[in-house]
């Protein structure tokens, strides 16, 4: 009998064929106005082998983007793009989940509407911190980024408002759910964190207040489009995106767990920095989470398949993520489950072009 890693999984109402993940990547390969593109639906539907695929982040608004060429899900354009994306992975056995993202403060003026100030949880500035974007001269490319602005309460509702409208729009293209974005330094981990998040409101302070804002767009989603296609991306001791390391993140993570776990959503997606080159969730911190965490919970970063069957067979992981390895193998599951030599990634591609690196790596040959 193979691996459970190879075996079928219930996830809500759908049916994975396997408990290996596609994890979310930013590959920057919209068309104009971030719709997504026909080749982007041959990379996806070559990687449907996935038991699900976690779309890359998609911006919920023109205010939310922090990097050009990120498809967004707020233009019908846009749906229609997705569209094709759905029926070329489901035509293919897969099923997806869209990531729904706002980078908060991590963004560039060059990018918002009117050129305006990109928005966090206050008006504080990352440092030494780069989003993808045009520089003066108007050239696309790493630029520092702006200086944000705070924001208010209409704001906290006009962004509510937008993640809704995307896990609808994303639904009706043919998503089969949604992953809200709360890792990775972007908006929701600003809030969560205790020392970017010093606003004096009720989403700021206490741990319940820090949570408020994650916990307030899970909810208005799953009244959406269901708890069950609703899941959640977080990364407890996270540093992308200059997160300050925080005296009260055990404790944050655990409550805010402890709270998803009460509204039975789709899946908690617990992203390891590791591979970023950071540091990494503290051992013991994963096994609190399955404590107070009876849902699905998807492990990523930096798993190999000897890993990720010991995952599982520990009860820690019900589903394993893989990144940098979907990338340079399109059939990553079967390659898995045969043992078979892995293709290595190429970091020069990641980012922006076309099939170069995209939809060219081979499959395996025997
Ligand atoms: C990236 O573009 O480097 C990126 C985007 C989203 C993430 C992490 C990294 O969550």
């Amino acid at each position: 009998m193979n691996h459970k890693l190879f075996q079928p999984f219930k996830l809500g109402a759908i049916s994975l064929n396997n408990r290996i993940v596609m994890a979310p990547m930013t590959r920057c390969r919209a068309g104009e106005d971030d719709i997504p593109t026909a080749l982007m639906a041959t990379y996806y539907a070559q990687r449907a082998t996935a038991g699900l695929i976690i779309t890359e982040g998609t911006p919920v608004s023109l205010k939310a983007r922090g990097y050009l060429w990120t498809p967004g899900i707020y233009t019908q354009q846009q749906m229609g793009g997705w569209a094709q994306i759905c029926n070329a992975v489901h035509q293919a056995g897969g099923k997806l989940f869209m990531q729904i993202w706002h980078v908060g403060r991590i963004s560039h003026s060059s990018l918002q509407p009117d050129a305006g100030a990109p928005e966090g949880p206050t008006d504080e500035l990352s440092s030494d911190t780069v989003c993808f974007a045009f520089d003066d001269e108007g050239n696309p490319g790493n630029v520092s980024t702006s200086q944000p602005i705070a924001i208010d309460g209409d704001g906290i509702q006009r962004i509510k408002d937008e993640f809704v409208q995307a896990a609808l729009n994303a639904t009706q293209a043919g998503l089969d759910g949604v992953e809200i974005h709360g890792a990775n330094g972007y908006l929701f981990d600003e809030f969560l964190n205790s020392i970017t998040n010093t606003r004096q409101d009720e989403y700021g302070g206490s741990i319940e207040n820090r949570c408020r804002f994650l916990l307030e767009v899970v909810d208005a989603v799953s009244d959406a489009i269901g708890a069950e296609r609703t899941g959640v991306r977080i990364s407890p001791n996270g540093r992308f995106n200059d997160i300050p390391e925080d005296p009260e993140m055990e404790a944050t993570f655990t409550f805010l767990s402890h709270e998803l776990n009460k509204r039975g959503i789709a899946f908690l997606h617990i992203n390891d920095q590791g591979t970023f080159g950071l540091p990494s969730i503290p051992e013991g911190l994963i096994p609190k989470i399955r404590d107070v965490f009876s849902g699905t919970i998807i492990l990523c970063g930096g798993y190999d398949a000897e890993r990720a069957k010991n995952a599982i067979d520990q009860g820690i992981a019900d589903l394993v993520a893989f990144g940098m390895p979907f990338i340079a193998n399109p059939d990553l599951p079967a390659r898995l489950e045969q043992g078979w030599l892995l293709n290595e990634p190429d970091r020069e591609t990641f980012y922006g072009g076309a099939e170069q690196g995209y939809t060219d790596y081979p499959y395996y040959q025997k």
